[in-house]
């Protein structure tokens, strides 16, 4: 198999059909067989002159292959660890008809079916995986998945068959397949709150109060998912977090733009946090930050020109309360899980770990609003 066709492909002309799908099948199997992080330095020769000819022909193999080659073209970080530009390939096709909710579920599935296969247990016992199984299960039924006996399956498109290709562990450890889809869940689930923090802050500037609690309210519920993600992250031992952390140095979701977005959408974060490692490995939102509109400031202004009666406003208030507490319940929950994976160790994303965790349970989302 695999080393020589792939050898082959790389001297097939330019113009040729290519099938982009083909090779990366080839690449994954040699992923699945070695971890991301053993692969050979010719096969990654091969795979960089490939990528390098062909460019951005076929846009699904070369998001494949900058997730591939991101450790040895030394740009390892949380999105090519994740394969996020893959995954938005696979978002973005309008045949498949997928949306994050969607594709949320997707991944959730995939987990329940990854540990349902008693080939693939490694060293989990199978208590643990039936818990695991148990807390994804509770998530897909959240994620509107109301027949769970039968899981929803990748659409039969030519992107929906990409979709088992966008988990690349560094490792062979078995729980690092579903640390991955949960991972990339949690950048799905902070893209749908971002779009209806978004909307609240619109139908605050359009004056219509109660669409923007309506909204809030509908984020508040999405957070819950969130903390979910939590509950079946927490079914893995720190021992086996362990055994895969070791290639994962230099991806963190301190990276994580989604969640930024999230938390410059709800209201201007201090100085003090824009200028700090938190939004450091996010420059493309560290850079907008100030001139991106958020529920505070627009609740403020309102507020300001006496368009907003006493009662819409106490329950607009409610709203931006209990997505408070949900986030801050949601750092909590974080904090301790890091505590018990980590110990003293620094994080991944190069912070001191632990400790900058406990600095940021300091940090609210909704800054200004809190002033009106
Ligand atoms: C084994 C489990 C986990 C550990 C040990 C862990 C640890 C850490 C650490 C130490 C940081 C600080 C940045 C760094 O140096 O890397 C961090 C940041 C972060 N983690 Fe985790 N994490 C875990 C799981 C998760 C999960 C499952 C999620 C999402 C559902 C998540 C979301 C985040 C986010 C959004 C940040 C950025 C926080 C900020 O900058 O304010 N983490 N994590």
């Amino acid at each position: 198999m695999g080393i020589g066709e792939i050898d082959g492909w790389s001297a097939a002309p330019l113009d040729s059909a290519g099938d982009g799908f083909r090779l990366a099948q080839l690449v994954t199997k040699e992923v699945r067989k070695h971890g991301r992080h053993l692969l050979g330095d010719q096969l990654l020769e091969t795979l960089a002159e490939i990528q390098h000819r062909r460019g951005n022909r076929d846009p699904f193999l070369h998001a494949f292959l900058d997730a591939i080659l991101a450790r040895h073209q030394d740009r390892f970080r949380n999105q090519t660890y994740l394969a996020l530009p893959l995954l938005d390939q696979v978002l973005a096709d309008p045949r498949s008809g997928l949306d994050p909710e969607r594709l949320s579920a997707l991944l959730i599935a995939d987990i329940v079916a990854h540990e349902s296969q008693p080939s693939s247990a490694g060293r989990t016992d199978p208590e643990t995986r039936r818990k695991r199984i148990t807390h994804a299960k509770r998530l897909l039924t959240a994620l509107g998945s109301a027949d769970i006996t039968d899981l929803p399956l990748p659409p039969r498109t030519a992107a929906g068959a990409w979709l088992p290709l966008t988990v690349l562990p560094v490792s062979l450890v078995h729980d690092e397949y579903f640390f991955i889809r949960a991972l990339q869940t949690h950048e799905l689930v902070f893209r749908t709150l971002t779009a209806d923090v978004q909307a609240a802050t619109h139908a605050l500037r359009a004056g219509q109060v109660d669409a923007a609690t309506a909204a809030l309210l509908r984020a508040d519920k999405v957070f819950q998912r969130a903390a979910m993600l939590f509950r079946i992250v927490a079914t893995m031992r720190a021992d086996q977090f362990h055994d895969f952390r070791q290639f994962t140095e230099g991806a963190s979701a301190i990276q994580s733009e989604s969640y930024k977005r999230f938390e410059v959408c709800c209201g201007e974060p201090k100085p003090s946090r824009i200028r700090s490692e938190a939004f450091t490995n996010v420059p493309a939102v560290q850079a907008g930050a100030h001139r991106q509109d958020n529920v505070a400031r627009a609740f403020l202004d309102l507020h300001r020109q006496g368009r907003i009666d006493d009662s819409a406003g106490t329950r607009l208030r409610f709203a931006i309360d209990q997505l408070e507490a949900s986030h801050q319940r949601w750092k909590i929950t974080h904090y301790r899980l890091a505590a018990r994976m980590l110990g003293n160790a620094h994080g991944s994303g190069y912070t001191a770990g632990v400790p900058y965790l406990e600095q940021c349970l300091r940090n609210r989302l909704f800054t200004t609003a809190a002033g009106t």
